[in-house]
């Protein structure tokens, strides 16, 4: 639909008043614009230079030394002042260079900044240097689409959200094709460097291209992004070298400020469970610092899952071990979570805040069994035939049946039952929408996009089967006020304590709730009960007063879901992701100036005061190990997730109980507030950072 625009609408469009408050900056956009973050001390240096440490050790990987001779062996490198007066050294640093930049994988808050601390070092260096931005991600070098970067680009995303200076992508340089062109376009446009922006699959693939370019004179370094927070550093020794990858700290934040205030809305009207998936594929980093910034009620972490053990079933099993009672069922969990609820809603709080992980289902035995088992047939598939797997079977019909041809092919042939009759009894024990969801096509990478699998619902129409189960056995129970009873018991005939005992397996005023007897089930059963007590007879109706005190004893369990993810990758990045990817630029530049390729740009002490922070090159190579891909063994960096160990895990554990607040008491409810930029508070860096650096030689 065009509307037309009337004479006296463009007069009032062109108003100074009007054009200001509707025009595309916002006061708050132009601050970040105008704003340069503060620089680590030794950036205000002319010049920096690399001292390899080789106190921190790597254990490498057979497979990588043979894959990566030539970095390797590359140490952590240090960053110093350069301060002599050397020729050769300053010649070198400030030599004219040609720098790509590609961002790749999601995107992340702060990645702008990382593009601008490179431009200005670059440009403080030497003038001359030139910055390309490749566009769309690894595409952008493939199919050679480079974007030369001028200031008034890189001035018009300082400290801004999103990718959308260069934008990004997904695909991977992972075929020797997409190698060769890849170079080529390097080569091309004379690059000395190629810098790239990206998570754990990106740096592994920034490795592969630092060792294939060493022979084109052009290093490649890496910086560690993205909101999931699983591209963490450590030695050999446990020395922590990355504490969290950029842009994690911002997503939390704005996931955290949303699931607080739905924490604000539930404690009002007291009628809804929130249920809050929030982004993280593999890994629940993000759902652990959303529950220590809002002390949701409960919150799910995918590692702690995995780790569960059901000791009751260990124990009947006696001196057989019965392997099933390790890891956890999705049957368990559902109970897990309605306990919670149960037990909230018996001291009167039919309400809450539940934070799911998004890729929690991945820490679920039997659906981790699937994912492996259905990744790997897919992969295959697609190596071996010339239309994908996706194409070829497009219902999941389609897809069903090519799974028991192959088993029954497999079977002929004498190799691996691969599917069996137990993987068919559990998968169609799942929703169809979620066998599809199992099924659907993996990314670039190889990984199941759980992002696109409705996990809270999987998990939610289990909670609600069960609760419903409850509810029939007189479990589920809404807890009542004694206060409110007798009003409501006042207004009948009844003496209430001749009725009270009646109705309430716990009638006291002493106590705080009052729970109905839990064979009162159904109207019914509260006239047999009222009968029975002679309180009423068969002939008289019952008192409406009872009927509502019934029926508010019966909890309805309503739901909104809401799904936190791109929201929060596009947010604004905060004062710490500011502060942290522009010296992230400026360390990438200073390797790049003193020679560095297989490196990645990292900061240490995060976790500290700013004035602690010490920027680093962290070696890519010894970092990496084998791991099953596509059906394959392959080398990668390797993914961190949540330590179950790690004390702001431990202090999630602790305090679980007390958030999930099933006592009268207030909920214990916290509210992080909205992003801030230009302030220093208490919230200037993760939580999880800081309780992992307070615990550590007290509770680790
Ligand atoms: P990166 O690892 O590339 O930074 O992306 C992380 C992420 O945001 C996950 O949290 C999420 O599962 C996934 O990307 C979503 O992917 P897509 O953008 O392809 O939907």
């Amino acid at each position: 639909m065009k509307d037309a625009v009337t004479p006296e609408m463009k007069r009032f469009l062109n108003r100074p008043e009007v054009m200001e408050v509707i025009k595309k900056l916002s006061p708050a956009a132009r601050a970040r614009r105008q704003s340069h973050p503060v620089k680590c001390d030794i950036f205000n240096a002319p010049s920096c230079q690399t001292a390899a440490d080789p106190s921190f050790r790597f254990e490498h990987d057979r497979e990588a030394m043979r894959l990566l001779p030539d970095i390797i062996n590359n140490t952590v490198e240090n960053l110093r002042v350069f301060s002599e007066n050397d020729d050769s050294f300053q010649a070198q640093y400030r030599k004219k260079r040609t720098i790509g930049i590609v961002f790749s994988g999601g995107p992340a808050p702060g990645g702008h900044n990382v593009i601008a601390g490179i431009f200005d070092a670059a440009k403080a260096a030497n003038p001359e240097n030139t910055v390309y931005g490749f566009l769309m991600g690894p595409d952008g070098i493939i199919d050679h689409q480079p974007l030369k970067l001028d200031k008034k680009r890189v001035d018009a995303f300082r400290n801004a959200g999103g990718f959308g200076m260069i934008y990004t992508g997904r695909t991977k340089i992972d075929t020797p094709e997409k190698m060769v062109l890849a170079r080529e376009t390097c080569r091309k446009m004379g690059l000395d460097a190629l810098v790239v922006i990206g998570g754990d699959d990106s740096n592994t693939n920034a490795a592969f291209l630092a060792q294939a370019m060493i022979e084109d004179g052009i290093q490649v370094i890496g910086v560690p992004k993205t909101i999931d927070g699983d591209v963490q550093v450590k030695d050999a020794d446990g020395n922590i070298l990355c504490a969290i990858s950029f842009g994690f700290h911002s997503a939390a934040r704005a996931f955290s400020q949303e699931v607080a205030n739905l924490c604000t809305d539930c404690s009002s009207d007291k009628k809804y469970w929130h249920i809050c998936k929030v982004m993280g594929r593999s890994a629940s980093h993000l759902a652990l610092e959303v529950a220590l910034q809002t002390h949701a009620n409960i919150t799910l972490i995918g590692e702690d899952l995995a780790d569960y053990v059901d000791y009751e079933r260990l124990a009947k099993a006696g001196r057989v071990t019965d392997f099933s009672a390790y890891g956890m069922t999705l049957r368990h969990l559902s109970r897990v979570i309605c306990d919670g609820i149960v037990r909230r809603a018996a001291v009167g709080k039919n309400y809450g805040v539940l934070v799911i992980p998004e890729g929690v289902l991945e820490f679920i035995n039997e659906i981790q069994g699937f994912i492996v088992k259905l990744n790997t047939i897919i992969a295959e598939f697609n190596a071996t035939h010339d239309s994908g797997f996706h194409h070829t079977y497009p219902t999941l019909q389609d897809k069903l049946d090519y799974l028991h041809d192959l088993t029954d092919q497999l079977k002929e042939e004498g190799g691996i039952n691969i599917w069996n009759e137990r993987d068919d009894d559990l998968f169609n024990d799942i929703p169809a929408f979620f066998q599809e969801g199992l099924l659907i096509e993996r990314d670039a990478h190889g990984n199941f996009q759980f992002s696109l699998v409705e996990t809270d619902k999987v998990i939610m129409g289990m909670v609600k089967d069960h609760l419903a189960a409850l509810r029939e056995r007189g479990i589920y129970r809404m807890g009542l006020t004694p206060s409110w009873v007798r009003v409501y018991l006042e207004r009948t005939k009844l003496l209430p304590d001749q009725v009270g005992p009646v109705l309430f397996e716990n009638w006291s005023d002493e106590n705080e709730m009052l729970l109905m007897h839990p064979d009162i089930i159904s109207v019914k059963m509260l006239r047999n009960a009222l009968e029975k007590a002679d309180l009423v007879t068969s002939d008289e109706p019952l008192p409406q007063a009872l009927l509502d005190i019934y029926t508010k004893s019966v909890p309805q369990f309503k739901t909104q879901t809401h799904f936190y993810g791109y929201d929060g990758r596009g947010s604004v990045p905060t004062e710490f992701d500011c502060r942290y990817t522009y010296n992230l630029g400026l360390t990438t530049f200073n390797l790049i100036a003193n020679g560095a390729t297989g490196q990645m740009a990292a900061i240490r002490h995060l976790e500290r005061e700013f004035n602690q922070w010490e920027p680093i090159g962290i070696p890519i190579a010894p970092l990496m190990h084998l791991e099953e891909r596509h059906g394959k063994l392959t080398l990668v960096l390797e993914k961190s997730l949540v330590e179950l160990d790690s004390p702001a895990f431990q202090v999630v554990k602790a305090c679980r109980e007390k958030w999930l607040a099933a006592t009268t008491k207030e909920d214990p409810y916290r509210v992080p507030g909205p992003i801030h930029f230009d302030q220093q508070n208490e919230e200037s860096r993760p939580i999880t950072l800081v309780l992992n650096a307070l615990g550590k030689g007290i509770l680790v």
